[in-house]
């Protein structure tokens, strides 16, 4: 079963509360959401392995450490998941970006790719799928099954706010991805909203609605 981390740094749960007052507009939510990812992908890269290389200080030679072994690329889930690349781009930015987007066949409700661009080497890679809200985890799902059928396989996913009965049904779909969120909030109401949540994570980034 794969682990679930819910990164409550004060400094996160102090941006988070800014992020989900109704009062805060679409300028600052975009603000306080690449903070946050920032923030989170600290955290997120703490296993990241490195290598020891030889380098001269102005004192002397020494050996020192870089990142080694599998790079990373980071893919938002269309729209809301484009309000946290430019945050971990800040802290990583040799990391590559791939985009996904899905809709949900109004007939059939399967969720359909209508766009998918992911870097050339990306089974090489180590995946980071980030989307604000981890609701009904219907899309994250879907996602990850599109990005594994490309050939990723080293897969972590991140969000900012998760519902229970997201995180539960993302598990046992993808046992093999962990989940890294700033808050687990209590629930989803009747309309598939996460309580208290946020609201629209992409209407709130975009100023739409
Ligand atoms: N998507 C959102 O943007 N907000 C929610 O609360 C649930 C899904």
């Amino acid at each position: 079963m794969s682990e679930v981390h819910v990164i409550d740094h004060p400094l996160i749960q102090h941006k988070l509360t800014y992020l989900r007052k109704k009062e805060t507009g679409p300028k600052e939510f975009r603000e306080l959401a690449n903070e946050i990812s920032t923030l989170m992908a600290y955290e997120v890269t703490r296993e990241l392995p490195l290598k020891e290389v030889e380098i001269e200080t102005p004192v002397m030679p020494t050996t020192s450490k870089v990142i080694s072994g599998k790079k990373l690329a980071i893919v938002p889930i269309l729209r809301a998941g484009l309000g946290m690349v430019d945050g971990i781009v800040d802290l990583i930015p040799a990391a590559k970006v791939g985009h996904i987007g899905l809709y949900r066949d109004p007939e059939t409700l399967e969720p359909v790719e209508y766009y998918c661009k992911m870097p050339t080497d990306i089974e090489a890679r180590e995946l980071l799928v980030v989307d604000p809200m981890l609701a009904t985890g219907g899309t994250a799902i879907a996602a990850l099954q599109f990005v594994k059928d490309r050939g990723a396989k080293n897969i972590k996913f991140m969000c900012l706010v998760a519902a229970p009965e997201g995180v539960k049904k993302l598990q046992e779909s993808h046992p093999d991805v962990d989940i890294y969120t700033a808050a687990l909030d209590k629930r989803l109401n009747d309309h598939a909203y996460i309580e208290p949540g946020l609201g629209d994570a992409g209407d709130r980034l975009f100023g739409t609605k």
